[in-house]
């Protein structure tokens, strides 16, 4: 059903994003790949499939994602899907931060970012009767630990898209969430620490977790169904309900899946 689709995925360079684009370029999509890193871009271009333009961008600039999307029409004449998945995280108790712009910084790429993409395709998703995707995270759901910005950028997200769904009711557009539980790729490398700088090194015990491929089969499959909400992991599925019940229970749960991740 991908067939000819032409789908805007932003922070293809690396990870999930990276592997969503082979994902779906493999069922015939053609695709409108967006990041920062151009040479990461193109070399993914020619490993592609299919038709994939190249379209480097900070999604902190609304006038950047604008660019992105007048490129796109302007090659491909219409827009399908619009998947906001660019994203960064940080990995650091709050009382322990050095530097107070990291939190700013993680709003404007995880919530505005979207949030500028989604007002420049919307006009072209109306006429396609298309589809948003977000790439929140379970973290978008419930507090953690060591991410107090991450996670309060990833609710922003969350409801923003649950807030526009209600609007865009009868237009045509469906709005789908996706949140992944932890998944292998360079974001924990790249987690900003106390002194707001890159970790470096990944904190995670990176053999348990799901690998980006396999997340993005996964995504793949909500994305063609048009799910509302896709969660990443049968602990994020149930903690979901128990912690109606017993949200102290699930705070604890949490704690000690950050302690073990270290
Ligand atoms: N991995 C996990 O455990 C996990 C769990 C839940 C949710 N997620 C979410 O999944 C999404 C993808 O994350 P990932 O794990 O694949 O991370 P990743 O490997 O670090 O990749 C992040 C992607 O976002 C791009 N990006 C970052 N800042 C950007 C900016 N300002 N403008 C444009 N592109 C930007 C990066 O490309 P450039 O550096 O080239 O710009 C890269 O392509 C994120 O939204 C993340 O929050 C990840």
């Amino acid at each position: 059903m991908m067939q000819g689709k032409v789908v805007i995925l932003t922070g293809a360079s690396e990870g999930i994003g990276r592997a969503l684009a082979q994902q779906l370029s493999g069922q015939g999509a053609k695709l409108v790949i967006a990041a920062r890193d151009q040479a990461r871009l193109t070399s993914l271009a020619e490993a592609l499939p299919g038709e994939a333009l190249v379209c480097p961008c900070d999604v902190a600039k609304a006038s950047q994602c604008q660019s992105v999307i007048d490129a796109a029409l302007a090659h491909f004449g219409r827009i399908d899907v619009l998947i906001c998945n660019a994203g960064m995280t940080m990995w650091s108790r709050f009382d322990a931060l050095q530097q107070s712009d990291v939190l700013q910084r993680l709003m404007q790429v995880n919530y505005l970012g979207a949030v500028f993409m989604t007002q420049a395709a919307l006009p072209a998703l109306k006429q396609s009767r298309g589809h948003l995707v977000a790439v929140a995270s379970v973290a978008g759901l419930t507090g953690v630990p060591e991410r107090s910005g991450y996670a309060a950028s990833k609710h922003a997200v969350v409801g923003f898209f649950e807030s526009l769904r209600i609007e865009l009711l009868g237009s045509g557009v469906d709005v789908t969430q996706l949140c992944p539980d932890f998944v292998l790729t360079e974001t924990h490398r790249r987690a900003i620490g106390a002194d707001g700088q890159p970790l470096g090194d990944s904190p995670m015990q990176e053999g348990k977790i799901m690998t980006a491929q396999k997340c993005a089969v996964l995504m793949h499959r909500a994305i063609e169904r048009r799910q509302r909400l896709w969660l990443g992991s049968w602990r994020a599925r149930l903690g979901r309900w128990v912690k109606l019940l017993a949200p102290g229970w699930i705070d604890r749960i949490t704690a000690r899946a950050i302690t073990q991740r270290h």
